[in-house]
Formats: structure tokens, C-alpha cells, sequence
């Protein structure tokens, strides 16, 4: 096939662009860098370095006699440049990725909401405009989060996009299936759940194929392709900011930094390993919706933990102490999460859980860059509201850390 990977220079992006080469596909990247350029904007970097993406492109060419191609392009601010470049390329499939993708750099101050806003919106529009006006019958593949369903107990598994209800009519009562309802807990959030209705529309309107990946909180950091050479590595985020639960307690516990739960780690979260993550995102690409059906929803995610459950199994494992600190976000305290995955296991996904050896293969590259780390941006400082500003912990050494209690 041939695949257009749209923000295909990110964590997600990066190991699927590598993951569908090697298996043969023709992969085209589309990215404008800005994941880049926020690392600069935020003062921070990669804990791992990553080359330029043509650099990248061209180190797995050399490793492995295929082509990768690299197109600088703004997905969301340049539509004519993007038909452009769809009709020429003219995709089997797209895989767009191409967003704002941190809650924290969403929330920071009201240009990060209207950039974020802006930036997710328009480019999952211009995408769809763009397919229905240049006739490509792409199957398109978008990574959203399970985080639209917010995380207020329901106790009742979240199934997969879709929910049965039933409705009082004069004739009686009738059977439904609705988009499983929405509750986005932060802006960028809220722009993957718009993306649900525009996703929803362009299916029933002009027939698009399209699918929505419903991601859990993704670790680890190497696939068995960017193990195979230093220079294919991926990025690897420890800021407050853009680096995620279990990821940054692996490194935090490489730098002997105490482990920042928030509240009381009672949260629960769906989590997915990198390596499961781009073996889904294959998987789906080989059951693509027909012309006319609804847009197919998955929730890629393999298992659920509580947060503190995964500070104390870190601490068990190496040793780091565990900081209790008040939460930046306005959340529930505690919640239950139950998740349906069956499709995916349905077609062969055989997941990955929380092994120590994986683990600690983590823990090893956060020590080998370790000196790349700014201590000071480790903790997560972004607010949702002024009011929660207020008590949110700035102290990077972790040496007056206060307790929520
Ligand atoms: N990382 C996770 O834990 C996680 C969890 C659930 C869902 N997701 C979703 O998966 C996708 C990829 O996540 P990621 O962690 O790789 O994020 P990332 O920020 O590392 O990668 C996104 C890429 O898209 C590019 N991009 C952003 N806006 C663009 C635009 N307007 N035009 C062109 N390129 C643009 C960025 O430069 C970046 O390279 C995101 O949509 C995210 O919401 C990620």
C-alpha cells in the first residue's frame, strides 16, 4: 500500500512510519515540525536525541534499502498545498496524526487553548475536505484518546464507540446505537472529541472509510525497528507538560527524582506499549471500513492501572520514593475504568503488559541520556483553572515537595 503518515515525525508517528516500511508499504511523511519547535517554545528536548527527520529518513534507507519520504507541510494553515500534495501521492490509506497532542500544553495559558483549538480542528478538516475534493478513496486512520469519555466512573465497561440505546417514541420503545457520549476533560481533549463529529459527518455524507483509534496513554519508547539503529531512535518526552504518567516515573526514577503522583493516584488510566500501539495501527489498516458504512471505532488500549499502583510497582522496582503533590487538573480523585478492547483481539493483537523487563529497558535509556534532563522541567505545572494555579508545585528538586494531605 501506499501511506500517507500525517505528523509521522512524532513518538506515535515515527515508529509507524518504520513499522509499515519494513513491512513493505510505500510510507510518505507529511509533518510541520511544530512538536519541534514546542520543545523550543517550552525550553526542553527530547531525552533522547533525535536527528533531523531527513537525517532519520535517510539512516533507514541506508539500514534497509527503503525509502521513507519527508514532506514539510502544515496540515491545518496550508489546505492548497495539502490537495496538492494528496493528488499526487494519491494514498491507499492516511494516517493522520498531526495534532496538539498534550493536555497540559493545551491548558497552559488561552493561546495554547486557541493554538490547539485551531491547529487539531482545521487539520482533521482540511484532511477530510481535502480527501472528498481530490476523490482519493483513502481509508483514513485517526488517533484519538480514550481520554473523550473523561474519567468519571460509570461502572459499566466503556464499549467500542458506539452505544446501545433506547429511546421512547409514540410507537413505543426503540433500539439505537448513538456515539458513545463525550466529556472531554481538557481542551485538547475536547478537539479529538470534535473530531468525532466531523469524522461521523464526512462518513455519512460523502462515504469516506474512515476509522478512529481510541488510544490509551502510550509507553516505552523502542519498537523492533528503531532498536536497530542509534540514529532511528524515538523521541522520548519527560516534561511536565508532554511526557506521560508511566513514562515520566521511569525516568524520574533514573534521576533519583521522587515520583509525582497527582492527588492521590487514584485515577485510573488506560495504558498501551509503543510496540502494541503501531501493531494496532497495521491491524486496522487491514480492515478498513466500506464506502458508506460509520466510522470505525476501536479503543487500543491493553490494560488499565491506577496511577499510585503503577508510582508504588516503579518504586519496587528501583528503589525511587513516591512525592504526593496537589493536581494541576480538575479531575475526579478516584476512578474506575473499564474498557472493551475485543476488536483488536479479534484480529490478532497479542498484548503487551507491564513487564518488568520492559520496564527497565526504559529505565536503562533514561539513564544513558540522563545528562540531557533539565530537573527543573520535570514537574507538571500547567493548570486547568487560576484558581488550581495557585497551588500547583514549582519546586523542581522535590526538596519542599507538600503533600496533598
Ligand atoms: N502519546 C500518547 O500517549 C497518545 C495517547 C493517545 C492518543 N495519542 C494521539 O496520537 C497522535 C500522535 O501522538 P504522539 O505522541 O506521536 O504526538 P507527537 O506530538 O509526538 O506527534 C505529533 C506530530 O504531528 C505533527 N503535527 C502537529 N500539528 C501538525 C500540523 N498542523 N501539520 C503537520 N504536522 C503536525 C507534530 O510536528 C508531531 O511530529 C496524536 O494525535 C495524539 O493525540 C497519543
Amino acid at each position: 500500500m501506499r501511506i500517507a503518515v500525517l505528523g509521522g515525525d512524532g513518538f506515535v508517528g515515527w515508529p509507524t512510519a518504520l513499522h509499515l516500511s519494513n513491512l513493505g508499504h510505500e510510507v510518505h511523511i507529511l509533518d510541520n515540525l511544530s512538536r519541534r519547535w514546542i520543545d523550543t517554545e517550552l525550553g526542553v528536548q527530547s531525552l533522547t536525541p533525535m536527528d533531523s527527520i531527513q537525517e532519520r529518513c535517510r539512516i533507514w534507507h541506508q539500514e534497509t534499502g527503503r525509502r521513507i519520504h519527508f514532506h514539510l507541510l502544515n496540515l491545518a494553515t496550508e489546505y492548497e498545498r495539502l490537495k496538492s500534495w494528496l493528488s499526487e501521492i494519491r494514498p491507499d490509506a492516511v494516517i493522520h496524526f498531526a495534532e496538539q497532542r498534550a493536555a497540559p500544553y493545551s491548558m497552559k495559558t488561552d493561546r495554547h487553548k486557541v493554538y490547539t483549538v485551531n491547529n487539531n480542528t482545521n487539520a482533521t478538516h482540511n484532511l477530510l475536505a481535502a480527501l472528498v475534493e481530490t476523490g482519493i478513496d483513502a481509508h483514513l486512520v485517526h488517533l484519538g484518546t480514550m481520554g473523550v469519555y473523561g474519567y468519571s466512573s460509570v461502572g459499566a465497561p466503556i464499549p467500542e464507540g458506539y452505544l446501545d440505546v433506547q429511546i421512547d417514541t409514540p410507537a413505543g420503545p426503540r433500539q439505537q446505537q448513538i456515539l458513545y457520549p463525550t466529556r472531554p476533560g481538557s481542551v485538547y481533549h475536547m478537539t479529538k472529541s470534535l473530531d468525532q463529529i466531523l469524522f461521523q459527518f464526512y462518513a455519512q455524507n460523502d462515504g469516506l472509510r474512515i476509522t478512529d483509534l481510541h488510544q490509551g496513554i502510550v509507553w516505552g519508547t523502542h519498537t523492533d525497528q528503531t532498536r536497530r539503529h542509534e540514529q532511528l531512535i524515538n523521541r522520548f518526552d519527560y516534561d511536565g507538560d508532554y511526557g506521560t504518567v508511566l513514562n515520566r516515573f521511569l525516568i524520574q526514577a533514573a534521576i533519583g527524582y521522587p515520583l509525582t503522583v497527582h492527588g492521590t493516584g487514584g485515577q485510573t488510566r488506560a495504558f498501551i506499549h509503543i510496540q502494541d500501539s503501531v501493531r494496532c495501527i497495521e491491524l486496522a489498516l487491514q480492515d478498513a471500513p466500506a464506502a458508506g458504512e460509520r466510522v470505525r471505532i476501536f479503543n487500543q488500549m491493553t490494560e488499565t492501572h491506577r496511577v499510585r499502583d503503577l508510582a508504588e510497582l516503579v518504586a519496587r522496582l528501583t528503589g525511587a520514593e513516591v512525592a504526593y503533590l496537589p493536581n494541576p487538573r480538575k479531575e475526579a480523585e478516584e476512578n474506575d475504568l473499564i474498557v472493551k478492547n475485543d476488536q483488536f483481539l479479534a484480529l490478532g493483537l497479542q498484548p503487551i503488559t507491564l513487564a518488568e523487563g520492559l520496564l527497565s529497558e526504559v529505565v536503562e535509556v533514561a539513564r544513558k541520556y540522563a545528562h540531557r534532563i533539565d530537573r527543573s522541567r520535570v514537574p507538571a505545572v500547567s493548570a486547568w483553572t487560576r484558581d488550581i494555579a495557585k497551588r500547583v508545585e514549582h519546586d523542581p528538586e522535590g526538596r519542599r515537595l507538600r503533600s496533598v494531605s
